[in-house]
């Protein structure tokens, strides 16, 4: 549905793109995940033909964003990172309008107003002037703009910033239900909303994807060894070091003691489930077993470990090894 192929944008000397390519099938949801000036907002006004990119190619619904502009935007829907408000119209008259300019026809725009209206929950303030609204009213409108003439694509630039919590979970949920019908790009800083909303993350940093993997992928992939967090209650006996002993276990870490109880960070051969042989082990000492679980990395981990990583900059060529490395499609 949509497909972006190498796409880069230079301003001058800087490249806020540089050679970005991924698929997002029909119905999917997909995260786009980035520092400030990662080129995510970048990325979205090449997809929405609002600038032109200085290579590659992107097609949406089956259009080139380049070639066919205007058959390409008909079938999309984009909330930019500022809502594109009228401020001396009220939202009913905004609404009208867009309606009107997306083509939507005159018999079905008063139908299809309200239903968005209701949808987004801005119904309460039809008739108040846009440039009057606060911040997260201007965002629903801005998403009600981008729905309105029900297109197959949205593309939506951090759709949630600005709302209170309960706007972003019923704007989460309402991205949800568009999923399927729609085909969804979001950006987002909020991490939990992409494990949360997305089936697949794209992660870019210096304009560059560093990941494209679904979250449950990227934190699993990730993690290097297998850690587990084993907690018991075996009261003056050294378990640290009959834990050390388990066959598979590489390192055993104290990592907290309290009242009797203490915890185990048991990090094991790659591959390998100690969780029986760790289990066996603490029923036959006697311990009591509080608790024993994998500690998984948190996607906060893997976006800081993609984007702060320190990456030398020697020769082209080995820098272009190394990036190799850390791209994960
Ligand atoms: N019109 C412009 N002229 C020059 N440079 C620009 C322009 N727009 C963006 N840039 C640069 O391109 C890079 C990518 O910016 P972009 O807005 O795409 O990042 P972003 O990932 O959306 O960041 P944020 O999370 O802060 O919204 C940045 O280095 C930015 O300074
Ligand atoms: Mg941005």
């Amino acid at each position: 549905m949509i497909e972006v192929q190498h796409l880069t944008k230079r301003y001058g000397r800087v490249t806020a793109v540089d050679d970005v390519s991924f698929r997002v099938e029909r119905g999917e949801i997909l995260g786009f995940l980035g520092p400030n000036g990662a080129g995510k907002t970048t990325t979205m006004r090449i997809l929405t033909g609002y600038m032109p990119a200085t290579d590659g190619k992107a097609i949406v619904a089956g259009f080139d964003v380049f070639d066919q502009p205007i058959d390409a935007k008909r079938r999309t829907g984009y909330l930019p990172e500022t809502p594109p408000l009228y401020p001396d119209m009220s939202v009913v008259e905004y609404l009208q309008f867009v309606a009107k300019i997306k083509g939507v026809p005159s018999g079905e725009r008063r139908q299809r107003l309200q239903q968005i209206m209701e949808r987004t929950r801005i119904d309460d303030v039809g008739h108040r002037l846009c440039g009057k609204l606060s911040k997260g009213y201007k965002q629903r409108v801005g998403l009600a703009q981008a729905l309105i003439h029900n297109p197959d694509v949205l593309i939506l630039d951090e759709p949630t910033a600005g709302l209170d919590p309960k706007q972003i979970i019923e704007t989460r949920e309402l991205i949800k239900k568009l999923a399927g019908d729609h085909t969804i790009i979001l950006s987002t800083h909020i991490l939990p909303e992409v494990s949360q909303t997305c089936q697949r993350v794209v992660i870019i940093n210096k304009g560059r994807v560093v990941a494209i993997d679904t979250p449950d992928n990227l934190t699993a992939r990730l993690r290097g060894s297998e850690t587990m967090y084993l907690q018991v209650d075996a009261s003056g006996a050294d378990a640290g070091a009959s834990l050390g002993r388990v066959p598979g276990v590489t390192r055993v870490v104290e990592s907290d003691r309290r009242d009797g109880m203490t915890g185990y960070e048991i990090d094991s051969e790659r591959g390998r489930d100690v969780r029986r042989d760790l289990a066996r082990l603490v029923v036959t000492s006697g311990w009591g077993l509080l608790e024993l679980r994998p500690m998984r990395m948190s996607l906060e981990d893997v976006f800081l470990s993609l984007t702060t990583e320190e990456v030398p900059t020697p020769a082209p060529e080995a820098a272009a090894a190394l990036e190799g490395e850390v791209v994960h499609e």
